[in-house]
């Protein structure tokens, strides 16, 4: 409500802190009341006497007088106690609103306040002011808080007045307080969704590295698949050259077919079976289940150990008798064994191009696997002898795509994707160090 014309209403404000002062003096001119300004409660009064306002706005904690003191003298004069008083405060406890009452204060407002509330707060006073002045006489209740007893001698409105006022505080605070919950929803569903995108960026980051790293082990393996299918194919081959002469001399009777037949049956089945390992082994594991970890190094190395040895490397097997199982992925595991040899094979191949241009002969290439187990911590480790890891990139060959073999020889994703199987997915523990003559990986299971 806008107060222009001539009737303006006068307020007092009764504030120490000169900047609050003014702050509030400019807003309420801005709604055309006429402001005066007293800066405690001592020239408040004082002041009330000479202008008498239609209203007095005070602070409590103010030099010389309070807002409560200068509350009682002002509801003490007879020609004053009608002006209502809003009392400015942070209304920290009870004692503050009963003293309030005590004292004859007709409102609170308290700090922080909204503009708007302030302000409707003014009109409702001044609206209400002419019928105070013809209400009844106080009430005169005692009412006794904490260890204190006060005397109350308010309005009946007035008390009602002081009520709605923290009331409606409450209701303010509750929904700002609801407000802020709503916010926090939000928030939280926004923060959930972006969770669970990254998570999702993440998974597929990590799902093509996987299928990267497959995708270069392929290359090795049909290496593999076709060195295992030399031998079978051989055979097969001169056993069908080997019927044309056994035709010529007349052996080719009914038991000499049978015999062609079944060793290219064994034959074809050994080569299909060299296939369905391959493809086993490239299937990803479902599930976390309890694997013998023996028996997957031995698989493993019975597919590739022939394909080695064409290399002139020897795969050894260093193992304990005891059974050595363990909770994981056991694709993933022989994946993990086979990247390491693989590493180790390409070291020592490296070692003996560069002996190769060197008088001495070359070192045989030897790649030894084995498992220990020490107060039920089971450790495979995989050592080679192809000269060792350097000192200046040791802390760099876990990392995604380092590779120092050439980006048409080497992905780098190896050594990065089976920390992630044996750390992340396993929980267990792949370090590296380097050995005498070579380098060391080992499992911690
Ligand atoms: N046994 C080892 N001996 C010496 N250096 C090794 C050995 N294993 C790994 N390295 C070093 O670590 C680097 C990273 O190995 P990683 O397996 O991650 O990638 P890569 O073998 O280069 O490529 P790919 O992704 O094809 O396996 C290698 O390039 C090599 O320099
Ligand atoms: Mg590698």
């Amino acid at each position: 409500m806008l107060n222009e014309g001539k009737d303006r209403a006068k307020i007092l404000i009764v504030e120490d802190s000169s900047t609050q002062a003014a702050l509030l003096k400019r807003m309420l001119e801005h709604y055309y009341y006429d402001v005066t300004v007293a800066d405690n409660g001592l020239n408040g009064s004082i002041m009330a006497k000479k202008i008498v306002p239609s209203l007095i706005i005070s602070d409590v904690n103010m030099p010389v007088m309070d807002g409560y003191e200068m509350c009682k003298i002002i509801k003490g004069n007879e020609a004053l106690q009608s002006i209502p008083i809003i009392l400015l405060t942070e209304l920290s406890n009870p004692d503050d609103i009963i003293y309030g009452l005590e004292c004859g204060a007709d409102n609170f407002i308290i700090k922080p306040y909204s503009e708007r509330s302030l302000l409707s707060r003014i009109d409702y006073l001044l609206a209400t002011s002419r019928i105070r002045k013809s209400d009844g006489a106080g009430v005169g209740i005692e009412l006794s808080l904490g260890n204190k007893t006060y005397l109350i001698n308010s309005e009946k409105r007035q008390i009602l007045n002081l009520l709605v006022s923290t009331y409606e505080k409450t209701l303010e605070q509750n929904r700002e307080l609801k407000e802020k919950e709503q916010e926090l929803t939000t928030l939280n569903a926004i923060l959930e969704q972006r969770i669970a995108e990254e998570t999702k960026s993440g998974m597929q980051k990590e799902q093509l590295l996987i299928q990267q790293s497959k995708m270069a082990e392929m290359g090795g393996m049909i290496n593999a698949i076709a060195h295992q299918w030399r031998q079978p194919l051989n055979v097969i081959s001169s056993m069908a050259q080997d019927l044309d002469e056994a035709y010529e001399y007349g052996e080719l009777n009914r038991d000499y077919l049978v015999n062609v037949k079944d060793t290219i049956l064994s034959q074809v089945d050994f080569m299909s079976k060299t296939v369905d390992d391959f493809c086993g082994f490239l299937r990803p594991s479902k599930e976390k289940i309890i694997f013998d970890i023996k028996r997957s190094i031995e698989e493993i190395v019975s597919m590739f150990s022939p394909y080695f040895v064409k290399s002139g490397i020897t795969l050894n097997l260093d193992f304990i008798y005891e059974d050595v199982s363990a909770l994981g992925y056991p694709n993933e595991f022989k994946q993990v064994i086979l990247n390491l040899i693989n590493n180790a094979r390409d070291a020592i191949l490296i070692r003996h191009a560069k002996e190769a241009t060197q008088t001495e002969l070359p070192v045989e290439g030897i790649i030894n696997i084995g498992i220990t187990k020490e107060y039920e911590k089971i450790k495979v480790t995989v050592t080679d002898n192809g000269g060792g890891i350097p000192e200046a990139i040791i802390g760099q060959i876990f990392e995604p795509y380092f590779t120092t073999k050439g980006s048409n020889k080497g992905t780098g994703v190896g050594l990065y994707m089976s920390k992630t199987i044996i750390e992340n997915n396993m929980g267990w523990k792949l370090r590296a160090a380097n050995a005498e003559g070579g380098a060391q990986f080992v499992i911690e299971i």
